[in-house]
């Protein structure tokens, strides 16, 4: 019987199917370090990890038994998916399934930050509320506003829909090749130029070598000083501190964030800043959402256990 490890515990019925399938070993203790990625490469044949779990090229410098990664996640940038691929291991991920759930956290994002929700709660659950107050807490309008994603990708598209439909957003994107997109929506010729044309500033590229601090000091810069900066994809798509520094110095009016440069580290810096509305990475955090990743990154373990190519393969 082919030895699995999952790494977290997954929804109850996709962890049901996979104990009636394989031998299947539930890895406790939260992210796996390169020496424990390294051990379970080595012992068993195939994997279900997730982000956060460390199969960096170092882990795949040793003995190698595996021969299938079924990622929990649409992002794989905690896997070195060329590492894999030299010594035999197929990599497969969890696309689609998750691209609604997070772009409705990018508009969470988004309107909390405008609105200035998380000062209002912190202001309730205080006491500190005196009442209806015809000046306080103004915020930021939305409808009718430009939004500029970063990353056209199915996730971005999922944004522009929700801002075009739903608020009336005039949207311009950012992507590395050409994108025909159904929201209308203009691609303009390079990053700065989305980042100084729009009131909202969405981050929705994939994380990896190619996209490390793309967004850095320079491209802050070129933000209007009532811009708004929202990131769901990787915190190490965004340069943290330059981020902190445009804050602080009130060059952008707020940002929305639901990923970190080393999570879960946030930084006191960050969480001092009003002007923030800080989530720990919910992006596909929907109990309908997690079940479907858990179901898919199983069904490409159970395809590559019949021989068959598996579905959602990376490398
Ligand atoms: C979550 O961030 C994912 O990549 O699925």
């Amino acid at each position: 019987m082919l030895k699995l490890l999952i790494t977290r515990p997954i929804a109850q019925p996709v962890l049901d199917q996979a104990e009636s399938l394989f031998d299947v070993t539930i890895h406790s203790g939260g992210n796996m370090t390169v020496a424990q990625a390294a051990a379970a490469l080595a012992e068993y044949d195939a994997i279900l990890p997730t982000l956060g779990d460390a199969f960096t090229a170092d882990a795949f410098a040793g003995d190698i038994r595996c021969k299938m990664i079924g990622n929990f996640g649409v992002g794989y940038n905690h896997i070195d998916v060329e590492a894999a691929a030299r010594v035999g291991i197929a990599v497969s991920n969890t696309p689609d399934v998750l691209t609604d759930a997070t772009a409705d956290i990018a508009l969470t994002l988004l309107l909390a930050t405008a609105r200035r929700a998380g000062e209002g709660e912190r202001m309730v659950r205080s006491g500190a509320w005196g009442g209806f107050d015809v000046k306080g807490l103004l915020g930021t309008h939305v409808t009718g506003k430009t939004l500029g994603v970063i990353g056209m990708g199915r996730i971005g598209q999922a944004i522009a829909a929700r801002c075009h439909c739903g608020f009336n957003m005039d949207v311009v994107f950012h992507n590395r090749s050409p994108k025909v997109t159904d929201v209308p929506a203009t691609q303009l010729g390079s990053l700065h130029e989305v980042m100084s044309a729009a009131d909202f500033v969405v981050v929705a590229t994939p994380g990896g070598a190619g996209t490390t601090k793309l967004i850095d000091a320079a491209a802050f810069a070129a933000m209007k000083p009532s811009g708004i900066f929202i990131n769901i994809s990787r915190g190490e798509v965004v340069d943290e501190v330059a981020l902190i520094d445009v804050l602080e110095s009130r060059q952008i009016a707020g940002a929305g964030l639901d990923v970190y440069e080393k999570e879960p580290h946030v930084p006191d810096r960050l969480k001092a800043l009003e002007s923030c509305v800080l989530l720990p990475h919910l992006g596909s955090a929907t109990a309908e959402t997690r079940q479907a990743m858990g179901q898919m990154a199983l069904d490409n373990i159970i395809a590559f256990s019949e021989g068959r190519e598996p579905p959602q393969k990376v490398n």
